[in-house]
């Protein structure tokens, strides 16, 4: 399986004070960071990223809190590492999320979820050059 996946730190993580203590839990399990920056979405780019959502009913309100504040944006290195993060994060509702699991200790609710994942191989890729251009990853 692959070696990258693409997170993004939420609006509430970051406004909540928690991106220190999320990229330390990120990096002690064992991922690499390739590619980081703290930028906030435009409601385009978060339609954009999002497209695959966009009949969701959701999706109004998923592009509205992506783009109330900042976030971080990482690109992240592991053997296996789609499934390794998303076992890292938890599940998308921290009510269900495991105990340890980040949205577990930071997540506010299902859609303020505290970070996002990459949910395959191929969308690992296409999220990492939405963010970042080849010169940006290390
Ligand atoms: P993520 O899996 O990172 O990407 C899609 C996001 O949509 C998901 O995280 C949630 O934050 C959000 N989401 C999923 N279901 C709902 C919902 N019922 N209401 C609001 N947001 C949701």
């Amino acid at each position: 399986s692959g070696k990258i996946t693409l997170t993004m730190i939420k609006p509430d993580a970051v406004q909540n004070g928690h991106i220190g203590n999320i990229l330390a839990d990120i990096t002690n399990a064992g991922f690499k960071i390739k590619a980081m920056k703290l930028t906030q979405l435009s409601r385009r780019d978060a339609e954009l990223f999002y497209a695959v959502h966009k009949e969701r009913p959701f999706f109004g309100e998923l592009v509205d809190f992506m783009i109330s504040g900042p976030i971080v944006a990482a690109v992240l290195e592991k053997d296996n590492a789609i499934e390794e993060f998303r076992n890292l994060i938890g599940a998308t509702n921290p009510q269900e999320a495991a105990e340890g699991t980040i949205r577990q200790k930071y997540a506010e609710s299902i859609a303020a979820n505290a970070i996002h994942g990459s949910d395959s191989d191929e969308n690992a890729e296409i999220e990492a050059a939405f963010h970042f251009s080849t010169r940006e990853v290390y």
